[in-house]
Formats: structure tokens, sequence, C-alpha cells
């Protein structure tokens, strides 16, 4: 049994509904098996654990992990490729890098280049799209396996509007997305999506085969793309003649529901966002990629209107990088230039939009906040003496002020432990 002694932050009450930031000055978190079995101050709670040991965190700020709910693992190393809409920047930069993975130790090197990513962020659970190669994502499997990392993923379909090497079919796809879910879905902290990358690259066969996968092997994940770029929609609607909407073409096939999880929605219509909401389906918002890609600034005010369920993704290699304080200071930027249509965001939306809401939106009620009964998913952030971040924290006049001065300005090298189920993640 292990007292963290710390400050800590958490949003275990959604400020989106009234809840506010929970700020801690000195909080004691018992950790037993991984998970949080008792929190208080610390004094008293060292009193009711008299032969814990004590680890004392009193340097720097405890968060939840975070949690990103969109992030592409072969595109590592395609990060940074500014100045095109969705279309071009896949043809030029995403996809000849995600043919590179058909090669198994080229997809092994880069599997540990994504982990370090996430974790080196801060970010204990997410949701990963894979590879459209069964082996690379098995890799990646195995690869977060040893790590640790609360991982959820699959093998990505298409089988139209592609690089030939990107194609497979509908059989294919159900056959080694079948046995990647066999091998890996409910394994230790693995869980399998299924994943076609997005309606334009999938014919209603593709999605068929991937329904058929969801029904055959009971609790899969599902999700994909949506709603992200105009041409896009267009293209879409083009190509899926019954379909009046972009959801649609997903939802005739059962794949809308609260095990769902669609990236961007940035130009979703209304009877969309009422049927995502009927349905518990969430949306990933993901601030940096819609703004160096331009695909449009994210109408969080009607999602939330609808009652649609809405959390970060990092989209990494569209978006700018994997940190989830980017993000989320993203998400505030973006909020705010929309004027009156923003919604104003705090620093506890923020953290909350980085935790718990992804928690919830991948069904992790185990983490997002440091509450007993939560696993022990948490991060450390301490900055090197005499940064910026450590001025302005030692300055801060209010938790919420020092939560705000963290989404300003912590950077990867500000997170200096990472813990995943109680364990100590190399970050
Ligand atoms: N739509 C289909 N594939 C992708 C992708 O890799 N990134 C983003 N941002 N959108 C997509
Ligand atoms: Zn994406």
């Amino acid at each position: 049994m292990i007292i963290y002694r710390s400050r800590v932050l958490d949003t275990p009450d959604d400020p989106f509904t009234g809840g506010c930031l929970r700020s801690d000055d000195d909080a004691g978190i018992v950790v037993q098996d991984g998970v949080i079995v008792d929190r208080g101050d610390f004094r008293a709670v060292a009193g009711r654990h008299p032969a814990a040991e004590i680890h004392d965190l009193r340097d720097g700020v405890l968060l939840p992990g975070m949690v990103d709910t969109h992030v592409h693992y072969p595109q590592v190393r395609a990060i940074g490729g500014l100045g095109m809409p969705l279309l071009d920047w896949l043809q030029k930069c995403a996809l000849p890098e995600e043919c590179e993975l058909a090669d198994p130790e080229y997809a092994r090197v880069v599997a540990r280049e994504f982990l370090t990513g996430l974790t080196s962020a801060g970010t204990t659970s997410a949701l990963v799209f894979g590879s459209h190669f069964a082996d690379a994502v098995d890799i990646l499997f195995s690869e977060s396996d040893r790590v640790g990392a609360r991982v959820t993923a699959g093998l990505v379909t298409s089988d139209r509007n592609l690089p030939e090497p990107l194609l497979s079919t509908p059989e294919r796809s159900y056959d080694e997305g079948r046995k990647l879910a066999e091998r890996w879905h409910g394994h230790r902290r693995l869980r399998y999506a299924v994943t076609p990358r997005f309606s334009y690259s999938t014919t209603p066969e593709m999605l068929a085969s991937g329904a058929a996968l969801m029904q055959d092997v009971p609790g899969l994940w599902f999700t994909s793309h949506i709603n992200e770029n105009p041409a896009e929609i267009a293209a879409v609607i083009d190509q899926f003649p019954g379909a009046r909407t972009y959801l649609d073409t997903y939802h005739r096939h059962g794949l809308v529901h609260e095990r769902s999880v669609l990236a961007h929605n940035a130009h979703p219509t209304d009877t969309e966002l009422a049927l995502l909401a009927s349905t518990g389906a969430a949306v990933a918002h993901c601030p940096t990629s819609n703004s160096a890609l331009a695909s449009g600034s994210f109408p969080l005010r009607r999602h939330l209107a609808h009652g649609v369920r809405v959390a970060l993704g990092s989209d990494v290699g569209a978006g700018s990088g994997f940190s989830l304080f980017k993000e989320g200071l993203q998400a505030y930027f973006m909020q705010q230039l929309l004027m009156s249509d923003g919604v104003p965001l705090t620093a506890a939306h923020l953290l909350h939009l980085a935790t718990r809401a992804g928690a919830l939106a991948l069904g992790l009620d185990e983490v997002g906040d440091l509450s007993v009964g939560r696993q022990f998913d948490a991060i450390l952030v301490r900055p090197s003496a005499g940064q910026p971040l450590d001025v302005c924290l030692r300055r801060a006049e209010s938790a919420d002020n020092a939560l705000a001065k963290i989404f300003s300005l912590a950077t990867p090298s500000d997170v200096a432990r990472v813990w995943i189920g109680g364990d100590e993640i190399a970050a």
C-alpha cells in the first residue's frame, strides 16, 4: 500500500453540467493493487494507514492520466505537414507513410515511437487508429501490452479511393479483424475497435463486414471519421446515393451506438446531432488538426445543446502533437474565436475534456479522475525550476488559475512521472 502525497487537481463532477474543479492542496491518495482505496487530507489519511509507504510528490501537481479519444499510430512521422486541406494532406503526407507499415520491422519501430509519444505526453488511455496491415496492428497491441498502456485499437479497413497497398476486401478485413479481436480484445488493458477509415474509402459491403464482426464478437468498439471537411462530406454523399447524411452511412449498418466514437464532426446537421445524442455515441474533438487542415471550427455549443458526448483527440499526425494540454488550449482558442457562437471554456472544462469526459466516451469508468475506486492512472506535472510554468505555478492565486497556467504552458517535458493502474511508466 502506497500513499501519494501531493497537490491534486481533477474533475469528478462535469463542469459542463454545474461541476467545478476539485482541488486538494495536500492530499493523500492511497493505492493498493493499482486501485485508489482511500483519499483525503494527507494527515488524516496517513493516520488511517500507519503502515503504508509514503511517496512525497509535493514538488509537482498530480492530475489524472490524459485520455486521447482519437490518435493515429502510423502517423507519428507525418506530424507537421502543414498547409493542405484534408484530402490533399492524406494523399501527400499520411497515406505514403501508412504504406510503410507493410513492413513489420518498420511497424515495430513506429509502434515504439508512438507509445513513447503517447505516454511521455501524459496520455494513459487512448482510442487508437491502427494500421491497414494486420501484422502492424498486432505489433501495436503487443507493444502497448509491454508498456502497459490502456489502448483500444483495430485494423483500419478500406476498399476504395486509397492507394492500392492500403486496400482490402470485406472478407479479408473480417477475417483479419476477427483474429486480432480474439487475440487482444479484453487482454489486460487492451480492447479491439472496428475501424473503417471513413465512408469515403469504404463500400457499404466493407461497413457491413465491420458490423458483422461487431455482432460476432461481443463488446467491440467502433470508431471512424465524420463530417471533417466540406469536400470530404460532398464526396461521401456522392458515393452513398441513398444516404441523407454522413452519419447515415454508418447508422444504416448499426454502427452508431454507445460504444461508437466518431472523430471531428466539425460540420454536422441538427439531424445528425440528434441521432448521436439519442444513440449515446461520442464525438472526438480534435482542435489542432481542425486548425492545421483548416477543416473548420468545432460547433461545441450545438453538440452540448443536443446532449452529444464530447471529448478530446490529438489526431496525430494531422494534429500537431500528442499533448492534450495543447489540444485543450487550442479548443479554448477556437471557442474564443467563435465569439458569441463559441462556448467560453474554463481550465476545469479543459481538464474534464482531456480526462474524465474521454474516459466516459471510451466506457472506461475506472479512470478519468482520482476518486476512491478508480484505477491509479495519474501524471505528475513538475516543470524544471525557473521555467515559466514553474514560476507561474508558484504565483498562481487559485487552483483554477494554476490549472489555466498548466494548460497554457505545459508540454511533455513537464510531465515528470506517469502511472497506469498503479504501475509507473517510464515517461
Ligand atoms: N479521414 C480519413 N483518414 C483520416 C486521417 O488519417 N486523418 C484525418 N484527420 N482525417 C481522416
Ligand atoms: Zn483522424
